[in-house]
């Protein structure tokens, strides 16, 4: 499968609400191998279709509890169902390159889906995989985690979100660029 360029912060596809699946085709089936793909590539726990530029709803969460092990959560339409407590950690987001935000989020979440074969299932989470399950949702609704950080903070990264943009507008495969200036 393939890795795809990630869209960046400004880009209008990150802006709107996803649609809901009615039917998994096999074209979906793809779209979810090469989201899973970027993800990885990119080192990312989370990502959500618009972000490669597809704007269904579907989300790939890393659940892996060491670094040896990997496994993959695909959801469907996903929806949070329930939630408990509240917490503030760090985040950031493939997107938005660079940027770091304390968010305050739910601390427990029960979140319901359906899976890759169609099949509807529930999962209950905590910790970082429920906060990335719930940054990805936002996702699918046009929300990006710099939209809950204070005006304060967000007036800190105006540069830098100023920068991303115009890498957006010009189409910039941010992450294909970097690696090639690694080298
Ligand atoms: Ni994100």
């Amino acid at each position: 499968m393939s890795i795809l360029p990630i869209k960046l912060y400004g880009s209008p596809i990150l802006r709107k609400k996803a649609k809901t699946l009615t039917e998994i085709s096999e074209k979906d089936k793809d779209l979810i191998a090469d989201m899973i793909d970027t993800m990885y590539t990119n080192c990312g726990v989370g990502l959500a279709a618009p972000q490669i530029g597809v704007s269904k709803r579907i989300i790939v969460v890393d659940v892996s509890t060491t670094e040896n092990s990997t496994e993959t959560m695909v959801i469907i339409n996903p929806e949070i169902i329930k939630t408990r407590g509240e917490k503030m950690h760090e985040e950031g987001c493939l997107s938005i390159p660079g940027t770091k935000g304390g968010i305050k989020r739910s601390e427990k979440i029960k979140a319901s889906g359906i899976n890759i074969d169609g099949i509807e299932f529930e999962v209950e989470v905590d910790g970082l995989v429920s906060r990335v399950i719930q940054h990805e949702i936002d996702h699918l609704d046009g929300i990006l985690f710099v939209d809950k950080l204070s005006e304060q903070e967000r007036t800190g990264m105006k540069n830098k979100l100023k920068h991303i943009s115009s890498l957006a507008r010009d189409n910039v495969d941010y992450y294909a660029t970097a690696k090639k200036e690694d080298k």
